[in-house]
């Protein structure tokens, strides 16, 4: 069987480990979404490899350590406006950028990341 999952196809962990500490980083410099995450990304950023895996197809990672992802569940306690999303995708874009990942892979792959965003807004932008 040589079909190759998405998360294969862009470079397995390497790759995804090299995204999400690119995105984190510009997560803590964004003004809109420092303010909502913790100031250590180690756990977070530890997290999100482990979902992105199974997200392109990869091992289970997430769910094996933390059982169903829930996403927008666990996204309910944070106040995630359509300017945090905006903001959330602009990060990823950016890291994307930043280790040089292109092609179709990265545009079904930015898509879809694109539409999950969308799902977890819970508080529209004028809030408060
Ligand atoms: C956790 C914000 C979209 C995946 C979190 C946390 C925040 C956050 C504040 C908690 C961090 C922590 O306490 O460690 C946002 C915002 C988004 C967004 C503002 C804008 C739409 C997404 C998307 C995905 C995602 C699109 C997946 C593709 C995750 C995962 C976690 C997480 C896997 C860790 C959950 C856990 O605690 O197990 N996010 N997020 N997020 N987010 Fe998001």
């Amino acid at each position: 069987d040589n079909i190759k999952s998405p998360y294969d196809a862009i470079g397995g962990k390497e790759t995804l480990s090299k995204l999400v500490d690119a995105f984190y980083n510009r997560v803590g410099k964004h003004p809109d979404l420092a303010p909502i995450f913790p100031d250590d990304f180690t756990e977070t950023a530890r997290k999100q490899k482990q979902f992105l895996t199974q997200y392109l197809g990869g091992p289970n990672l997430y769910t094996e350590e933390h059982g169903h992802p829930m996403l927008r569940a666990r996204h309910l306690p944070f106040e995630i406006t359509p300017t945090r999303a905006k903001a959330w995708l602009a990060c990823m874009y950016e890291a994307m950028d930043e280790i040089g990942l292109e092609g179709p892979l990265r545009k079904e792959f930015y898509d879809r990341l694109f539409l999950t965003a969308q799902h977890m807004i819970n508080t529209p932008d004028d809030h408060g």
